[in-house]
């Protein structure tokens, strides 16, 4: 048996499984992959043992470009390809400097699948990504900014709520997903995002309408998974109530919150934005500047964690569905017990 069929082949078919399969069926023709569950890209964790790991295992893997300059992602995706001859995607952010050149480089290497994170595609990346026969992906932290996002002709949406890992929105994961989905899900498919811990969650999205699922935190302490082992033990030990969002101190400076394990690292953001507030102050940043700043701060405090270990001081970005990672385990076996635990609940559902 393959690696792709240990994990997605259950034991035993049922009633459940063949259910399962049928909701996922519109997100698994869209992502190629055997079951509609991306691994979502996180930031120096999702490269290309996690990405070609989630993919060999029947899911989706999406590589996180980060900060990463060009050349780097050219590495990046070509190292991915030598690992897996299965679908995988990009995650592009916005506001990177150099989004043209990185589109370019997805381009060059026929990356089939482009997730645009980080607010609203700046103008002409749309028709760019598509150009090259890219799917696009994007965000939707509302139901009109869905709406506008599919007029403007993205071909699928994640929601992804503020119970997820990294960056979030003010929007609970399932209030979004009441919100968005009747709306839109027969328009596009639609992968909902944060705080899925268990496939039965998993399962009733699919109910709602989603096409499938968009999982972080869950994926982080795969054995695959290159997070320095001060990270995954983090994970392991973490509850979802340390979980916690970054709090923004000055009202003129805008910042994403970040939701990471407490730890003194928090400390170090508070003086960060007193810092760039300053500048701003000053006039010797502009707001734009400042915002960047901001976000290569959490670059390399999430860097510091999960390459270097420093748990205290650097950024462990995760999800409230930490509490539901329990040990270290092969990608394939994560993976497995969402589709038997999704599908158990729902052969439960149909009696
Ligand atoms: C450590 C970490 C880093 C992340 N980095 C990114 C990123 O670079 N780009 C992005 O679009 N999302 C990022 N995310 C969000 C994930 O892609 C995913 O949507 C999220 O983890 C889903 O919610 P969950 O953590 O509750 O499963 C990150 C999440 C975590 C936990």
């Amino acid at each position: 048996m393959t690696t792709t069929e240990a994990a997605t082949r259950p034991a035993a078919e049922t009633i459940g499984h063949d259910r399962l399969r049928r909701l996922m069926a519109r997100g698994t023709a869209f992502l190629g992959s055997e079951v509609a569950i991306m691994a979502g890209a996180m930031s120096w964790v999702s490269e290309r043992h996690l990405v070609s790991a989630m993919s060999n295992a029947g899911g989706f893997g999406v590589i996180a470009c980060g900060a990463m300059t060009p050349e780097l992602l050219d590495a990046e995706i070509a190292a991915t390809r030598a690992l897996t001859t299965k679908p995988f995607g990009v995650n592009l952010i916005t506001m990177h400097p150099m989004l043209s050149d990185l589109i370019d480089v997805c381009a060059k290497h026929k990356v089939g699948h482009v997730v645009l994170a980080g607010g609203l595609p700046p103008a002409g990346s749309i028709d760019r990504i598509k150009g090259s026969g890219a799917k696009l992906i994007c965000f939707a932290p509302a139901l009109a900014l869905a709406k506008k996002l599919i007029r403007s002709g993205v071909d699928a949406l994640v929601v992804e709520g503020m119970e997820a890992g990294g960056h979030i929105g003010p929007v609970s994961t399932s209030v979004l997903a009441q919100e968005i989905l009747p709306e839109v899900a027969d328009q596009v498919p639609v992968f909902v995002a944060g705080g899925i811990g268990r496939g039965e969650a998993m399962a009733g999205y699919l109910e709602m309408g989603a096409a499938g699922v968009q999982l972080g935190t869950r994926f982080v302490c795969a054995t695959e998974c290159i997070a320095h082992p001060n990270f995954k033990k983090a994970f392991i030990r973490g509850a979802a109530r340390d979980a916690i969002a970054s709090v923004q101190i000055d009202p003129r400076l805008p910042v994403i919150p970040v939701r990471a394990l407490k730890n003194a690292g928090g400390e170090l953001f508070t003086a960060k934005q007193r810092e760039v507030a300053k500048s701003l102050d000053e006039g010797s940043i502009a707001m734009a500047e400042a915002q960047l700043q901001i976000e290569h701060y959490w670059a390399g405090a999430l860097r510091r964690a999960v390459i270097d270990g420093d748990i205290e001081h650097g950024s462990v970005m995760a999800g409230q569905s930490v509490g539901m990672v329990t040990k270290e385990e092969p990608l394939a076996d994560i993976l497995r017990t969402l589709i038997d635990e999704g599908a158990h609940a729902l052969e439960r559902r149909s009696v």
